[in-house]
């Protein structure tokens, strides 16, 4: 067992942790207190090389490992939520997704322009009446000829208003299959196809969320990533991915916190002494350090199976699920420890709040982390191998 990064993820830490906090966090207080999102923020991630994370070179991508891209959401969201959001959705999501799925034409037709940034990828899963229970989806997919007519609506999309396409999930009609689904990866160019913006999130802010809307949308049969019947693995194989980068990212809210609360911890003072020195401010500062080491731990030990081609599906649940409650926790500590300033935007710790808040709803709720661990203790879930797996690392 060897628990050392390389130098190699040293410098990606250093790289990533300089796009965030050069590029992503100026002006963000504004844009989040204005509830404005932009394109600008895409096109600094793509110009900075990071939308093309854990991609192997002969798709364009730059040839990092899985840890390199957790490491990447970390440091990002040590700036900014909305940035590692971007991550979640194009990168694990998405792109991940089209790696582990997708026919040998079907990576070399989407990923270069992906992993270079040109075109930027979304997710559509969830529906109004279909959240945890993702079986119970109703966008529905009718062949007719060498196309596939899709009708149906999703929401709560990242990126809904800026990408350029979309994993979707469908349910097949006219079928009487045991898993009636399909996944597609749709244009949003095509007919029949429309977005329009949620408004009124506590956090996140910053970031794009919409719904899609799909009306009598045909799509051709190869843009159908695997078979019918394999739409609702590819959604469980996404949310691998796209849960593994929410756990990395959520070390780095905790991170943060940490970063302004031994600021503020030592600046303010109360009665003459520094509240770092009261020990009911260091229980708080400890719990957060024991989050972020913890949480490193969980998130290292998903990279590394993803590496190794391993099912990890538990795992990821587990980093989910440990990591975004304590990084909800450490940023309730940090208002607490900024008292009064820590209710005001005068400084991050509420926003870090807000933004936390949201991750343990988004990729699975805590609830539903909960209910897998004890499923698989149970002996009620099985974990057994899966056919398709990502590419192992180093990419041959
Ligand atoms: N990879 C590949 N295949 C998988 C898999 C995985 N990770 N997980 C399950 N499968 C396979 C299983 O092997 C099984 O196949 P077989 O029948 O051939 O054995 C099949 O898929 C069904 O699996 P389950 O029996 O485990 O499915 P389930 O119905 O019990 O799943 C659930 C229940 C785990 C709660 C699932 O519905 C779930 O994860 N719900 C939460 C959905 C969610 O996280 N939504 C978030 C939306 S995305 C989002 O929030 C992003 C955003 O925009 C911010």
């Amino acid at each position: 067992m060897d628990f050392a990064l390389t130098q190699e993820h040293e410098l990606i830490r250093e790289m990533a942790y300089k796009v965030g906090q050069n590029e992503i966090l100026p002006g963000l207080a504004e844009r989040d207190r204005e509830h404005r999102s932009d394109s600008e923020m895409l096109e600094k991630m793509a110009a900075a090389g990071v939308l093309g994370m854990s991609i192997p070179a002969k798709y364009g991508g730059a040839d990092t490992d899985y840890i390199s891209l957790g490491i990447v959401c970390e440091e990002l969201e040590r700036a900014d939520t909305t940035a590692r959001v971007v991550m979640s959705v194009h990168s694990g999501l998405h792109s991940l997704t089209l790696l582990q799925w997708g026919t040998e034409e079907q990576k070399q037709r989407w990923l270069p322009a992906l992993a270079k940034g040109d075109r930027w990828g979304g997710f559509g899963l969830t529906e109004p009446n279909a959240g945890s229970d993702a079986a119970n989806i109703t966008t529905t997919a009718r062949k007719d000829g060498d196309s596939y007519v899709i009708n149906g609506a999703k929401t709560w999309i990242s990126l809904a208003d800026y990408a350029h396409q979309f994993l979707v999930i469908t349910r097949l009609a006219d079928t009487k299959a045991k898993a009636p689904y399909a996944a597609f990866i749709v244009d949003r160019s095509t007919p029949g196809f429309s977005s329009r913006p949620l408004k009124g999130k506590l956090g996140v802010r910053a970031g794009n969320t919409g719904e899609l809307m799909f009306d009598n949308m045909r799509i051709p049969a190869d843009c159908m990533l695997g078979e019918e019947g394999d739409g609702f693995k590819v959604a469980m194989s996404a949310l691998d991915h796209g849960r593994y980068t929410v756990a990395a990212g959520g070390v780095g809210i905790i991170t943060a916190c940490l970063d302004a609360c031994v600021k503020y911890a030592n600046e303010r003072t109360v009665g003459g002494e520094a509240i770092g020195k009261k020990q009911l401010v260091q229980q708080m500062i400890a719990q957060m350090v024991q989050g972020r080491d913890i949480g490193r731990l969980l998130y290292y030990q998903v990279g590394w199976m993803k590496n190794k081609g391993l099912r990890h599906t538990r795992e990821c649940s587990m980093a989910k699920w440990t990591i975004c409650k304590s990084a909800f926790d450490a940023a309730n500590n940090a208002v607490e420890i900024h008292g009064a300033y820590g209710f005001s935007d005068e400084f991050p710790v509420e926003r870090y709040f807000r933004n936390s808040r949201g991750a343990m709803i988004y990729e699975g709720t805590h609830e539903i982390h909960t209910l897998m661990q004890a499923e698989y203790e149970l002996g009620y879930r099985s974990d057994k191998p899966i056919a398709r797996v990502l590419p192992t690392y180093p990419f041959s």
